[in-house]
């Protein structure tokens, strides 16, 4: 058997167009422009390319962007200042401070001096304790993009056996969060796996749906998952560079060898990828109804 090819990049082209009629309705309807402000510190090539690519898709969609780029020995004073300067900016309905941040800025303080209002990454303690309560809220980008990469895709998740490979506040503990919780597109029994878990392969052998973001280039291996799994690679790992300069990448799962033990399977690049900048996207244009009192 073949996987199916769970298609990030045509999923999100379809939401895309769903947000531009969105954002145009707005315009017209409201006058109301979503302003989106990403701020990036220093010169990591992969957050500037994340960075680089959320800003251009927000501008096809008629989003306002600003794209702000620090010195890598900017002070955690002037970074907070900034940020607050957008909390008070009418404009700016979404800030995104791309992570990681250099290691003489403490992570948490600036995550905590956004506005939850505008916290369309949905990293801020208030949206995390609202995620994990059930309540509406800002989703963090990565795991919702999964949850609908798998509901779009009409893999059933209602008693599944999940297995999540990876314990990041950014995807593996959201993820199995949202994929046990109450609702469409949870119901699952989930089970997080992590750098201490005893015998890994026990639980990637029994996974229905296998969930990857563990950083680690090509980790699971065909012998690793039961036929028919549904897999979804978080993984972006930058193997080499092409003669282009471009950067080469792989996901955390082998994808030739379990694409044929797998019923489905997302790519990387063109899986999960376009979908965390397309939810980032849908976050914006919520913050923006929001804070504009339409909902
Ligand atoms: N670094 C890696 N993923 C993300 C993300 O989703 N948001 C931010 N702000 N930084 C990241």
């Amino acid at each position: 058997m073949s996987a199916k090819i769970i298609s990030g990049t045509e999923t999100a082209k379809a939401i895309r167009e769903e947000l531009k009629t969105e954002v145009a309705q707005l315009k017209e309807k409201h006058d109301l422009v979503p302003g989106l402000v990403t701020i990036l510190v220093g010169e990591d090539p992969a957050s500037q390319s994340y960075v680089a690519a959320k800003n251009k898709t927000a501008h096809n969609l008629g989003i306002h962007s600003e794209q702000i780029t620090l010195d890598v020995e900017t002070s955690e004073e002037d970074l907070l200042a900034l940020v607050d300067k957008y909390n008070n900016d009418p404009k700016i309905h979404g800030i995104l401070v791309q992570l990681p941040l250099p290691k003489h800025i403490n992570e948490a303080k600036v995550l905590y001096t956004i506005d939850p209002n505008k916290d369309v990454d949905g990293f801020h303690p208030v949206n995390v304790g609202k995620m994990m309560l059930g309540e509406q809220c800002f989703l963090p980008c990565t795991p919702h993009g999964c949850l609908e990469l798998l509901q779009r895709s009409g893999i059933e998740t209602s008693g599944a056996e999940v297995v999540v490979i990876g314990r990041s506040n950014i995807v593996g503990k959201p993820v199995a969060n949202l994929m046990m919780q109450k609702r469409k597109g949870g119901n699952a029994t989930v089970t997080l796996c992590h750098t201490r878990t005893k015998d890994m392969d026990f639980h990637t052998k029994r996974a229905d749906i296998l969930v990857v973001a563990a950083g680690v280039a090509n980790m699971i291996k065909a012998d690793q998952v039961k036929e028919g799994v549904v897999v979804i690679d978080v993984g972006v790992n930058r193997i080499g560079m092409s003669k282009t300069g471009k950067a080469i990448l792989a996901g955390d799962v082998e994808f030739e060898s379990v694409k044929e033990k797998a019923s489905a399977i997302t790519p990387v690049p063109g899986g999960v990828g376009p979908m965390t900048i397309t939810m980032l996207m849908k976050n914006t244009v919520q913050a923006a109804r929001q804070l504009s009192g339409l909902e």
